[in-house]
């Protein structure tokens, strides 16, 4: 069905507001739907005709098809990405990311899509992976990444069943225009840009001496876009991001530069966490070639551009957990 209809999920939100404008310059008409639990609906693109829902339910995904379908691809980027606090909200991290996914492999593959796309996280790899490359057996070690991983096994069975062709990427630490500043549990630059615009010293766990590498959505959104018509990007997964690992300390005097403030920092009791994590992208490279990537000091002058223009909104910490006690913890 080469309608050029796709379907955006999550569009409200940061790589999926992106991801649909991508679209939407390659001229194919846009549905978004999000049920704005972490999006804001200022963040939608002009152009995508925008559906308010909730995907943890089937009747709100299939009466999108009765209504806005079909759809030639999807791309699936709504969730609850919040890997840290994943072990408290186990319950809800599943339902989001796991159930929500099936819910929309099953109306794709009714109504013909032709190309599921699937953001999946580097959360699959788990500890000791190093560098993290495609062809390793993944062992995810939070229920958020042991979710990301069993979609992508349920879309591969998907394909193996029905042929609907997948692409799954796998993005490193992504940062930019339009990422929720006001998610307490995720994204350190934007965690830093907020503590930086309200006058607050940034927060580093530990020493800040562990590495990561930090890409710009405009380095992965353009891929993520183009996937279902690049032949090579069919059933395949994909790491995606930077190349270049940064210290967390030295990107917290790189958020400082950007915003033009000196920089604070309080540093908090070190937390069980992989301590370096780079991936290997020379698969991705091969299917969509080289390109020459935002630098980050470019990256976060720009982003740090767009947060000042911003009325900064409280801040929305997750509240219905599901275990209060943090993991490892008393
Ligand atoms: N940002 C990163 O660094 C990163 C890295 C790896 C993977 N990813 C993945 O990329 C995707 C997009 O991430 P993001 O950073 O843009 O996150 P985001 O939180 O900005 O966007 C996710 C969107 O999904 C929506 N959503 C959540 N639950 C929903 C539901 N039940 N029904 C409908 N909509 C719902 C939210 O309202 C939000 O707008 C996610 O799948 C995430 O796991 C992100």
């Amino acid at each position: 069905m080469p309608n050029g209809k796709v379907l955006v999920t999550g569009v409200a939100g940061f790589i999926g507001s992106h991801v649909a404008e991508h679209c939407l310059r390659a001229q194919r008409e846009v549905v978004g739907v999000d049920d704005l639990s972490g999006g804001f609906r200022s963040s939608v693109p002009a152009g995508v005709r925008f559906v308010t829902g909730d995907l943890r339910d089937p009747a709100i995904v299939d009466a999108l098809w009765v209504k806005e379908g079909p759809f030639e691809a999807v791309y699936h980027l709504a969730a609850f990405a919040a890997e840290g606090l994943s072990h408290q909200v186990r319950r809800h991290n599943y339902l989001t990311n796991l159930v929500a996914t099936t819910n929309l492999l099953n109306a794709s593959i009714r109504g013909g899509t032709r190309h599921f796309v699937f953001t999946s996280s580097i959360a699959v790899y788990g500890t000791g992976q190093l560098p993290l490359r495609e062809d390793s057996v993944p062992r995810p070690e939070d229920p958020y990444g042991i979710a990301k991983y069993a979609c992508e096994l349920d879309i591969e069975a998907a394909a193996r069943a029905y042929g609907i062709g997948y692409t799954i990427f796998r993005p490193h630490n992504v940062y930019g225009e339009r990422q929720n500043l006001a998610d307490p549990h995720r994204n350190v630059i934007a965690i830093f840009l907020r503590q930086g615009l309200n006058g607050e010293p940034m927060s580093v766990f530990g020493d800040g001496s562990q590495t990561r590498a930090f890409t710009h959505v405009d380095d992965v959104a353009p891929w993520i876009a183009r996937a279902p018509w690049v032949a090579g990007a069919r059933n395949a997964v994909l790491n995606v991001g930077s190349d270049d690992a940064v210290r967390v300390i030295d990107l917290a005097a790189e958020v400082a530069a950007a915003l033009e403030i000196p920089v604070r920092i309080r540093n908090l009791p070190a937390r069980p966490e992989v301590l370096h994590a780079v991936s290997d992208h020379s698969r991705a490279r091969s299917i969509f070639g080289t390109a020459s990537p935002v630098d980050l000091k470019e990256g976060l002058r720009r982003m740090a551009a767009w947060a000042r223009s911003l009325e900064m909104a409280p801040k929305r910490p997750f509240e219905a957990l599901e275990i209060q006690r943090i993991p490892g913890g008393p």
